[in-house]
Order: C-alpha cells, then structure tokens, then sequence
C-alpha cells in the first residue's frame, strides 16, 4: 500500500516541484496532504488494502469516511493502479467493478459504473459491467463512462462525455453519447 501512495505523491511532486523549485521535499509533503484531492486517493488506498487482507467492514468504513469528507464514492472494490491523480474532489464515483491502469487523471464530478436500465444491467461477455480503464488516461469534468467499454491507453474523455463504446488508443471521446477521434498533436 506505502508503495502505491509513494507513487502518487511522486506524481503530484513532481508536478508541484517544477512550479515551485525552491520548495522542500518535506514541506511539500506536508502541503500535499493537506490537499483533498491527495487524500481522497490516500483514504482509497487504505480501504483497497484492507479489502485485499479480507477486512471488509473496515475498508467499507473507509469508502464512507471517503464519502463524507472528500465527497468522492471511490468503492474499495475497484481497481486502480498507481499515480492516480484526482484534480478536483466532488463528485467522483467509482463504481466496485471499474479496472483503472497506472497514471490516470479524473476530473470532478466523474462517473465509472454500470449501465443499468430498463433492460438490465449490459454485462460483456466476460461478465464485466464496468468500464476498464487503460494507463495514462484523461477524463474530463462531467464525464460518464457506463458499462463495460474499454478505454484505451492515452485516451481522453472530454468534459460531459457520456461513454457507452470502447474508446481506440490515444484517442479523444467527446459528446453524448461520446463520438472517438484520434487526438489532434500539439
Ligand atoms: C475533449 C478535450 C480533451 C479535447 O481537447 P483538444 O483535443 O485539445 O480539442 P480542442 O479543444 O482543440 O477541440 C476540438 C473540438 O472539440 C470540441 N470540444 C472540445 N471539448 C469538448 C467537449 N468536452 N464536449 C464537446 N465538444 C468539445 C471543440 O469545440 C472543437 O470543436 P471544433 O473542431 O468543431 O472547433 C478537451 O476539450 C476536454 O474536454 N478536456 C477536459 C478538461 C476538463 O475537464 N477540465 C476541467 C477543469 S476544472
């Protein structure tokens, strides 16, 4: 678990020490925790572990505390790989099915769940319901990725997207329902 935090305060280090040269490791560290976003992942990083060790009651306790102050609904049972970084909290919800790879960036108000309607709930035919994420993807403020698609590696979701197929590598999703593009270079 200690691990996996390194890696996503190294993340966030990385990016605050660039800005901010002058700064120590150690006040940087402490500035970094008080930040909510950091802590909404520390809190689910916690619970994953104890999920993982079998102490389910605890880490259900710890998705709540994650409720209630960092107003994100990361479930114990998903999983996330490191360097997760979530930009704003509030609003996030991360259903207990979702696969999240290494180095992504969630947005507020982010929805990873199942598609569930009046016909049920869409299951792959692998019986996942929820989407699996690839590494190093962007998903905007807003955005919704329901059911089990498949977002490649570098993906983007636009802000307000609302995800129901899989999204190609490094391509850009933007809409209702979200139409991929491949990305535009800089
Ligand atoms: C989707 C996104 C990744 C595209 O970035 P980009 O590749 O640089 O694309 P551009 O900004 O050049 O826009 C390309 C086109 O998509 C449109 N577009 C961009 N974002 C859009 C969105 N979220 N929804 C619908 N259309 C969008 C633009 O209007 C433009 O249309 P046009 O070609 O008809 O002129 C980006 O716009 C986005 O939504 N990022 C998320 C940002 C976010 O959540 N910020 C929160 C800050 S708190």
């Amino acid at each position: 678990m200690l691990d996996v935090i390194k890696c996503d305060l190294k993340k966030r280090r990385e990016k605050y020490a660039s800005r901010f040269p002058m700064l120590s490791a150690l006040r940087l560290a402490v500035a970094v925790a008080l930040l909510p976003q950091l802590r909404t992942v520390v809190i689910y990083r916690m619970s994953r572990w104890f999920r993982m060790h079998h102490v389910g009651l605890v880490a259900r306790m710890l998705d709540v505390l994650n409720i209630q102050v960092c107003h994100c609904e990361i479930s114990s049972m998903a999983e996330i790989g490191p360097g997760l970084e979530i930009a704003h909290v509030g609003g996030v919800v991360i259903g207990g099915g979702t696969r999240i790879g290494s180095n992504c960036l969630i947005f507020q108000g982010v929805t990873l769940g199942n598609a569930y309607g009046p016909r049920g709930i869409k299951a792959a035919s692998d019986k996942r319901i929820q989407p699996t994420i690839g590494n190093d993807v962007t998903i905007g403020a807003g955005a919704m990725v329901l059911g089990p698609v498949i977002v490649g590696n570098n993906a983007s979701v636009g802000a307000n997207a609302v995800v129901v197929d899989d999204i190609p590598e490094g391509f850009v999703a933007i809409g209702v329902p979200a139409v991929s593009r491949p990305a535009v270079k800089a």
